[in-house]
Order: structure tokens, then sequence, then C-alpha cells
């Protein structure tokens, strides 16, 4: 069994923060989301991965490399543009050959891994697998109309009437049929080689296509609301550990993460909160809900409910900061330069909300 991840793709609705960086490596709890996809492949006995990288190949080619660090071995497939979920797959057959595998999305978070999804594949006779879990906004999703005996009737890209509740999670499994599949089918209106069309065409083709129904939660980061979402969930659920330092004055909960080098100078974190490497938050309140990455400094101010990508500096902010994700080397401060007014310089796309 081999895993093919897709960490191409443009993330526009990430936008300002995709501008400049995959989305896949943007962090939930400290850690990039593709990481997390690639623990929950090996964890489940996979070691042959396959990575499908498009104009941000060289930033997910160095942050990952060829695997070693997790005990597997990465194969990079170069996608010249996004042209679709199905286009990837095109491309990664020299990579898949005639082997089963795992389809995994590489900016989805799913509880509790893939073992088990993996396990009933591979034991089973079925073509295909696709993951469905139940959504309150189907029209939004990729979505799966079932009979009454559990069996697919048809797969429906972003439905303007959903004929059910149960969207497709970004995990699928397929054997060497889906590449009859994907060479059968053509663009849809947006252009892209679908993969519900390419699932669909197996469906209507008498191959065996299995629903599983996903009933932890799952999340698709494609938003930054999703990411904040994303980011609870799993703050919730890891171990916390203290590796860094906390002073005598500090409060520090005992589901708060402080990594190595990190120092709280008299300053309450309440968790479950992760504080990166080598930050430093002093005469700070960091609220629930919120994970600060590597080599910031965070000081006189508060913050709840946030996720803070790494060297960025936030300084004597009289109002919390609450519900936000705020990019690398950014700096917050207030400006002891007259005039007394706001001073920022913003990327493109970017959204401030002031008191
Ligand atoms: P999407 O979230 O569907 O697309 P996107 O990344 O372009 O995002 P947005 O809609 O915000 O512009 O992609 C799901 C995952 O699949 C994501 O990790 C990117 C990846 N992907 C590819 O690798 N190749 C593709 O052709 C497409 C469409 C997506």
């Amino acid at each position: 069994m081999k895993a093919l991840v897709l960490s191409g793709g443009k993330g526009t609705r990430l936008y300002p923060l995709t501008y400049t960086r995959a989305k896949q490596l943007i962090p939930v709890a400290n850690k990039p989301v593709l990481f997390r996809v690639i623990e929950a492949i090996r964890d489940a006995g996979i070691t042959d991965i396959g990575i499908v990288v498009g104009d941000t190949a060289d930033e997910v080619m160095d942050a990952v490399g060829d695997g070693r660090r997790w005990g597997v071995k990465i194969t990079y497939i170069r996608q010249e543009a996004p042209l679709g979920l199905a286009h990837a797959v095109k491309i990664s057959q020299d990579f898949l050959t005639n082997d089963k595998f795992v389809m995994f999305l590489g900016d989805n978070v799913i509880q509790g891994g893939i073992t088990s999804l993996v396990d009933e594949f591979v034991n089973s006779d079925y073509n295909a697998q696709i993951v469905l879990t139940p959504v309150k906004e189907p029209q939004h999703y990729g979505v799966a109309e079932l009979d009454e005996e559990g069996n697919i009737i048809r797969l429906v890209e972003k439905p303007r009437n959903p004929r059910s509740n149960l969207a497709l999670v970004g995990i699928y499994m397929f054997d060497q049929h889906i590449f009859e599949a994907v060479n059968s089918i053509t663009p849809s209106w947006r252009g892209e080689l679908e993969i519900t069309d390419a699932i669909q065409w197996l469906v209507e083709h008498g191959y065996k296509v299995r629903p599983y129904i996903h009933t932890g939660w799952w999340i698709d980061t494609g938003k930054p609301i999703d990411m904040l979402e994303a980011n609870n969930r799993v703050l919730l659920e890891m171990e916390h550990e203290v590796r860094g330092y906390v002073d005598r004055d500090s409060k520090v909960d005992h589901n708060v993460t402080i990594e190595e080098g990190a120092e709280i100078i008299n300053s309450v974190v309440r968790g479950p909160s992760v504080i990166g490497r080598d930050t430093r938050i002093v005469n700070a309140y960091i609220g629930p809900f919120t994970s600060i990455y590597h080599d910031c400094h965070i000081e006189d101010c508060e913050i709840e409910h946030s996720i803070v990508l790494e060297n960025t500096t936030i300084v004597g902010i009289p109002h919390r900061i609450e519900d936000s994700l705020i990019g690398r080397n950014v700096e917050i401060r207030r400006s002891p330069i007259k005039p007394k007014a706001y001073k920022m310089t913003l990327g493109d796309n970017s959204k401030v909300g002031l008191l």
C-alpha cells in the first residue's frame, strides 16, 4: 500500500497567509498540517509516500525533506497547475503503479488517524473506499447520496440542493481501476478533473466503492476559521509538557505546552495552549486555545483563541487580541511617534478589526 498526499493548489481562501507560504505548512498547535498528515499515514503502517507539489514545491520540499525524520520515503510529484484532485492522481500513475493507495489531502486534519480505515480497505475486495461525515452545510462539499442499503448512488461536487448531509472527507482509497476513471472523465465547469466525477465513473462502471462513515471530527483547513477550529481540537486532545522556563511569578495551566528555550515571565498562560521554541512571553496573558509559534516576542498584551506564526512581535497592545490568525515576522506594537494614530503595513487582503 502506498500513499499520495496532495500539497499543491493555490490556497486562495487563506490569503494573505498563503501568498507567501504553502497552506499545508501552516501550523496547527505548532505543527504544520502536512506533518500531521505524514504522521497519520506512517502510523497506519505506510512508508512509501508520494507528495504532489505545485507552485510552492521548493518550500514543501525544504520543510519535509526525504521523510527520514518520520521513517518514511518521500517521492515528490510535480503538478504543473492545480488542475484538480483527479488530475493529481493521473500524473502520479508512475509512482503508484498497480498498488492500492490512500490519497490524503495535505490540508485536512482528522481525529483518530486513518489506521482502521486503511486496514478495512486492504482486507476487502472493494475497488475504492471513500470517507463520509455528516456536515451542517453540505452545499460547500462533495456530497454522497446513498440508497437504503447504504450503497453509493451518486456523488456531486458542491450541489446547490444537496440530497444528503454526507460530505466527502479528504481521504480516499483506490486500487488501480481509478486510472481508467481519471483517464475517462473530462474537466468540470471550473476546469478541474474532479475526484467526485472519477468516483462516480467507478460506481457507474460496476466497480465496488465502499462508503465509510467517520463519526469523529474532521477539518478541511481551507479558511482561517477552520484553522482556528482545527487548532482548538488538536490543543484539546494533545498531551502537554513543559520543556521551557516558567518563572515564579507566572501561572501556567497544566494543559499548556512550553517548548524548549521558551520563557514565560510574569505572565498567565491558560490551557489548552502551546508556546513555541525560543518564544518569550513577558507580562502577558495568553488565553485558552492559543498557539504561539517559535521565536515570537509577546509582551504587555493579551491574546486568546488565536494562532501566531513564527518570529512575530506583539508588544504593548491595550485591548485583547482574539480569534486571530497572525502571520510570520509580523510586528504589532504601540507607536511612541506622534501624531497618535494607527500606523500599519498590511499585506493584500489583510483583515484588521479595530476598536
Ligand atoms: P483545495 O482546497 O480544493 O484547493 P486549493 O488548495 O487550491 O485552495 P483554495 O480553494 O483556497 O484556492 O485543495 C485541497 C488540497 O489538494 C490542498 O492541499 C491542495 C491540493 N491540491 C493539489 O495538490 N492539486 C490540485 O490540483 C488541487 C485542486 C488541490
